[in-house]
């Protein structure tokens, strides 16, 4: 079995964009900018922003934090987003999801510019990574592309099951390995809760991408032997052998399935740390097609 290390491919890849950051700075220039909105106090969205903004400083990118109380009308952030959108000094931002009920994300997605919207979920970004034409690419889908890129597994011609649908994760996901390229080139199955026979289907799969967000969904007879296994699943569970009282495990059951799988990624420290890579990426490439 092959861990495939998304924390130490993205300390290899931060030193990477540090370099490409710091020629940048060394002509003069300002630093690649990226803000993010956060509205309400989600745990699990504040951990992430923490991981997003120490890496940003990490690699020489300026970041700031932009909050709301939960109760921001939908009208005051589209006017939150039109002024990063208006702004020449950032780059990029995003809209930290989820929103609260009473805001339609999809509103407020549509008000990002598109030039600025390094998550890559304004339908003009998803739309041209659907027709295969230059655009930023969401981070988490992003991310695996260059974890099996980096480790060379091999995509071409494998049937690859993915579970779930999201529009963040599991839709964007199918589009990009059954594009044309490397990784690409795949037969690309996109299952979810209608889905019938899911564990039949899994286990016919060369490679399995979970983003379903259930711990222990994918079971060792749901496997077969030397499949490539992605778990993009971020779940807490109790652990009273912690002293947290918790622990995050992915979506599959990794205790069981990695010795007959042939590379699989861990949680944490899987995809994860390579949704931030993606994302820096992204803030560069925005920085980089600005008059900067
Ligand atoms: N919530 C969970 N994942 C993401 C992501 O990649 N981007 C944003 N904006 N919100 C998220």
């Amino acid at each position: 079995m092959n861990l495939l290390d998304g924390r130490a491919l993205a300390t290899t890849l931060k030193s990477e964009i540090k370099v490409e950051v710091d020629a940048i700075l060394s002509t003069g220039k300002r630093a690649p900018h990226l803000s993010a909105i956060l509205v309400g106090n989600n745990p699990a969205s504040e951990s992430y922003m923490k991981n997003k903004f120490k890496s940003c400083e990490a690699v020489g990118l300026t970041s700031e934090l932009i909050r709301f109380n939960e109760d921001i009308t939908e009208k005051e952030l589209i006017s939150a987003v039109v002024k990063l959108n208006e702004d020449p000094k950032v780059d990029g931002f995003i809209v930290q999801l989820p929103l609260p009920e009473h805001i339609d994300s999809n509103k407020i997605l549509l008000a990002v510019d598109p030039s600025k919207d390094v998550d890559g979920f304004h339908p003009y970004n998803f739309g041209c990574m659907a027709q295969g034409l230059d655009c930023f690419l969401p981070a988490t889908p992003y991310g695996i592309m260059l974890l099996l890129d980096r480790n060379n597994v091999s995509t071409e011609g494998k049937n690859v099951v993915i579970i779930g649908r999201s529009n963040i994760v599991g839709t964007p996901m199918s589009l990009l390995l059954s594009r044309k390229g490397n990784p690409g080139n795949s037969t690309v199955t996109l299952a979810h809760s209608r889905t019938k026979n899911i564990k039949g289907i899994c286990k016919a799969a060369d490679i399995i991408i979970s983003a379903l967000g259930k711990p222990f969904f994918v079971t060792v007879d749901m496997v077969k032997p030397g499949a490539v296994i992605i778990d993009v699943g971020i779940n807490r569970i109790d652990d009273l052998s912690r002293k947290s009282g918790s622990r995050l495990v992915g979506d599959v059951d990794f205790e069981k399935v990695s010795p007959i799988a042939s590379h699989i990624t861990p949680v944490p420290g899987g995809v994860g740390p390579m949704t931030v890579i993606a994302l820096i990426k992204n803030t560069v490439k925005a920085y980089n097609k600005g008059n900067n």
